[in-house]
């Protein structure tokens, strides 16, 4: 085979090689110097670097063979410099061409005469320079023939266009880390909106202060132990502070009746779910289901709950998760007509209601959140801080939540046919 064929294959390998690596290599800095030495073994040649251009015509050295680093200091490329580089022969790159007009290769001829550089090209992409390839001479003392230009040129602008690529997904990523930032800054916003609005329900009714907080959090413990994604998890806390938005429409001295109320009363106050509703669905949550949540969280798997007296598969299981923490807070709170229960009254009414009122799974899964904290196997314990420490404390805490998690477990969910509907007890 002649000798110039086995170097037109040879320069198309390494062309070929040059572009994989291009496309294929993660890491920027070690694309580059992969890149250069292909360039400097293809030809042979005994130095070279490559710079890229960054702001105000600042040369920022990427890869070095051969060179020191201190070849950049104070090295900077002019726009006169570019529109030479834009419209000049390859010659004119060459230290030893004695006419050569480049002002950069005048400019700096003693720093490259003392670095031992012979050619010096632009990287050209879509009519700018990105960046410098600086070369020595070739191992072999030749000098550049026409086609080693015309290698060194296809080879130059493979690179100039990996690091082009490299700086538009570099801005790409900027901008979709600026995007998430502002979204999360439009989340915390919105959190700190529904928060508020939470405690303005819960400042209507002077019993039950920081309930909507409290069914919040709960919802959220609940709907992680079933092992929701965190995304949901966020939604259903949103809907537990917004559970009872309705009863902004209610009469604040029907909310703070200090005793069980008559039946006029309660058909006002058992308003609030589908009121809630109204409120809620004209606005664009970036959660699932929320106003369906509010909704609900008053209907019992039996039929008997309000407003529309569904059963255990219609009711979303959100709005089942918030009804439970609604009721759980309503057990373990003081009222001006009632001390809270016990503890072991309410794992009573649990283990009682399950399958009827609440939907046995998510009971388990809260008294296996609980039994968590009670072992010391959690790292928060939120449920603990909200109940106040010593309302856990109890010798058969821990016994009393294993039981009902195996029994829950061990039945079947109970069906149960709709009987008529009931009224508000045991939540808010
Ligand atoms: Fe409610």
């Amino acid at each position: 085979m002649e000798l110039s064929t086995q170097k037109l294959i040879h320069t198309f390998g390494a062309l070929a090689d040059l572009g994989q690596e291009i496309a294929g290599r993660g890491d920027f800095t070690e694309m580059v110097r992969t890149s250069m030495h292909l360039l400097l073994g293809t030809l042979a040649l005994r130095r070279g670097a490559v710079a890229e251009c960054i702001d105000q015509g600042e040369l920022r050295c990427v890869a070095l063979w051969g060179l020191e680093p201190r070849l950049f200091t104070g090295f900077s490329i002019e726009e006169s410099d570019k529109d030479q580089f834009l419209h000049g022969d390859a010659s004119d790159f060459l230290l030893s061409n004695p006419t050569t007009t480049n002002s950069l290769l005048n400019r700096h001829r003693d720093r490259f005469t003392e670095h031992e550089i012979e050619l010096v090209l632009p990287m050209i992409v879509r009519g700018e320079v990105t960046g410098l390839v600086l070369l020595g001479g070739k191992a072999s003392g030749e000098e550049f023939s026409n086609a080693d230009f015309d290698t060194i040129k296809a080879m130059v602008r493979h690179i100039g266009v990996g690091i082009h690529t490299h700086r538009l997904l570099e801005q790409v990523a900027q901008r979709a880390e600026e995007n998430r930032r502002l979204y999360e800054e439009l989340r915390a916003i919105y959190r700190d909106t529904v928060r508020a609005f939470a405690a303005a329900i819960d400042i209507k009714d002077k019993y039950t202060q920081g309930h909507s907080e409290r069914v919040g959090r709960y919802s959220e413990i609940i709907a992680r132990e079933m092992g929701w994604s965190e995304q949901e998890v966020e939604g259903i806390q949103i809907a537990g502070y917004l559970h009872d938005i309705g009863k902004l429409i209610v009469d604040r001295d029907i909310i703070n009746a200090p005793y069980h109320i008559d039946a006029k009363r309660s058909s006002d106050l058992n308003r609030h779910p589908a009121a809630g509703y109204e409120i809620l669905s004209p606005i664009n949550h970036p959660y699932a289901d929320i106003p369906l949540m509010a909704k609900y969280h008053h209907e019992r798997l039996d039929g008997r709950g309000y407003p529309d007296g569904l059963t255990d598969e219609q009711i979303p299981l959100g709005a089942k998760i918030v009804a439970l923490a609604d009721s759980f807070d309503a057990m373990t709170t003081d009222r001006p007509y009632r001390r809270r229960r016990s503890f072991e009254d309410v794992v009573r009414d649990l283990r009682e209601n399950s399958g009827k009122q609440f939907d046995g799974k998510v009971v388990a899964a809260f008294a296996r959140a609980i039994l968590k904290e009670v072992n010391g196997e959690a790292k928060k314990r939120p449920i603990t801080k909200m109940l106040g420490k010593s309302y856990l404390e109890g010798e058969n805490v821990a016994g009393l939540l294993t039981d009902l998690i195996a029994d829950l477990m061990a039945a079947p969910q109970a069906t149960v046919t709709p009987i008529k509907r009931i009224t508000s007890a045991g939540s808010e």
